[in-house]
């Protein structure tokens, strides 16, 4: 199996529920930054990082990073001055990556499809950017998602617009508000690869009582 960034976005692409999304991030992760930055001009963490920077104040707040990869989004909330942020990935090899980046207060290797190894209500903010989607996190594992942050706390997801669709995200997002687990404040559609044509959506919610 190839590692070019065609290759293995493809592999990723395909990817289904029930399949490993680990072996192939681990695969990735020596070229991940370079391929989504350099070639693909992937600007998610950056687009995240400003939407919770125009929310809340930087400082004391505490932020949960799910699927956080090699670091991107930690880098970038870094750079609007946030400072109290943990991760948590499936990957060992994206989270060597994330630790180079130095970052991120705790690292933590875990499966987001799973109970949690966190605490209740100990984060203000959760960000979980392209983490979503087939073979990846879904929408039914966001009440379990949500119990780390406090009431009120914000949550900012960045998913691909195709698995938005195919994966019933929209819905599933709209229940989760009728079912009083969260406020959406914000759901748009925007380009998140400036090199590419990939329609994603960005949704800002804010955790209910
Ligand atoms: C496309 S990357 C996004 C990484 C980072 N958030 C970013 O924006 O660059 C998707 C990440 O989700 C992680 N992932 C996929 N399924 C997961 C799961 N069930 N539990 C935890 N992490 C998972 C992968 O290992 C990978 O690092």
């Amino acid at each position: 199996m190839g590692n070019s960034s065609d290759e293995i976005l493809g592999r990723v692409s395909h990817l289904e529920d029930g399949d490993s999304s680990r072996d192939i991030y681990n695969d990735w992760s020596d070229n991940y930054d370079s391929h989504l930055i350099e070639e693909f001009g992937y600007i998610s963490p950056e687009i995240a990082a400003q939407t919770l920077s125009d929310e809340i104040e930087a400082s004391d707040v505490a932020i949960i990073d799910y699927g956080c990869g090699t670091g991107l989004v930690g880098q970038a909330l870094n750079q609007q001055g946030f400072v109290t942020i943990d991760g948590i990935d499936i990957s060992p090899g994206m989270l060597e990556q994330a630790r180079a980046k130095q970052v991120y207060r705790h690292l933590v290797c875990g499966d987001l499809t799973t109970r949690i190894a966190l605490d209740d209500a100990i984060y203000d903010a959760a960000t979980c950017i392209g983490s979503m989607g087939a073979g990846h996190v879904g929408a039914q594992h966001i009440p379990e998602l949500l119990r780390p942050l406090r009431a009120d706390g914000l949550f900012v997801i960045i998913m691909n617009g195709a698995y938005y669709i195919s994966g019933g995200f929209e819905p599933a997002f709209r229940q989760l508000e009728n079912d009083g687990l969260w406020r959406i404040r914000k759901l748009e559609e925007f380009n998140y690869m400036t090199q590419l044509e990939r329609p994603g959506w960005l949704l800002v919610a804010e955790k209910q009582q």
